[in-house]
């Protein structure tokens, strides 16, 4: 999985070019790629970058990667991330890692967003992996209990004994569904609850999947 990973990463820095304002994705998969990019960089690249989390910001200071807030600039030129799942549509659930409310908003910024996975985050219909829903800390109970309303299985994400606390200093619920067949309508629902923050549906997103399947590259362009 890891080659497949980092296959998938090569591919999408390939994509890269001088000027850009790129995003970076956080995840292991988004580490390879700022790992290339770095190398690229210190080869003469010149671009600047925004990344989606402490952890993203942390590795592309250490690889010298020039980075920008959206003070500077409200628009990104590239995008690349990874998912958890991702459909026939492209549509996906992201959000594992915690980073999800500031990758869909640096996604949402993107001319291209480009996805980069290794072959088990492709699923026919999305669910399996629990939608992380995150929430603000107050009241998160409340929360909790309308999503058992919608038939959701929430589970508060722990770090040790304590719950998990992203970089925006909120809480997330993780939820098993069954299997996520409106995925535009369930996105849209979860978000009208108060207390939600942002949820890890990410739906028609992505532009360019890049997936790596043995010693392949696979891309795929959403209709
Ligand atoms: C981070 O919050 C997630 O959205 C990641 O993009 C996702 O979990 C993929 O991570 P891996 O590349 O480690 O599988």
């Amino acid at each position: 999985m890891s080659l497949e990973k980092q296959n998938a990463a090569r591919t999408a820095v390939d994509q890269i070019e001088d000027g850009m304002l790129v995003g970076l994705g956080t995840g292991s998969t988004a580490a390879f790629a700022i790992s290339y990019l770095g190398e690229k960089v210190r080869s003469g690249l010149t671009i600047s970058a925004i990344p989606t989390s402490e952890a993203s910001k942390k590795q592309a200071q250490s690889e010298g990667i020039p980075l920008i807030d959206f003070e500077t600039s409200p628009s990104i030129d590239l995008c690349i991330d990874g998912a958890d799942e991702i459909d026939s549509e492209l549509n996906m659930i992201k959000g594992g890692g915690g980073a999800l409310l500031r990758e869909k908003i640096v996604a949402s910024s993107a001319k291209r967003y480009l996805i980069i996975i290794d072959s088990s985050k492709q699923v026919e219909t999305l669910g399996t992996f629990p939608l992380p829903v995150e929430v603000i800390p107050f009241g998160w109970q409340v929360v909790s209990r309308k999503l058992k309303e919608m038939n959701a299985s929430p589970e508060l994400r722990k770090s040790g004994p304590q719950p998990f606390v992203t970089d925006e200093g909120n809480y997330i619920l993780d939820c098993r569904f069954n299997s996520i067949l409106e995925v535009e309508q369930l996105e849209t629902e979860l978000n009208r609850i108060p207390g939600v923050v942002e949820n890890g549906l990410f739906v028609a997103m992505c532009d360019q999947m890049i997936m790596g399947k043995g010693d392949q590259v696979i891309l795929k362009e959403r209709r």
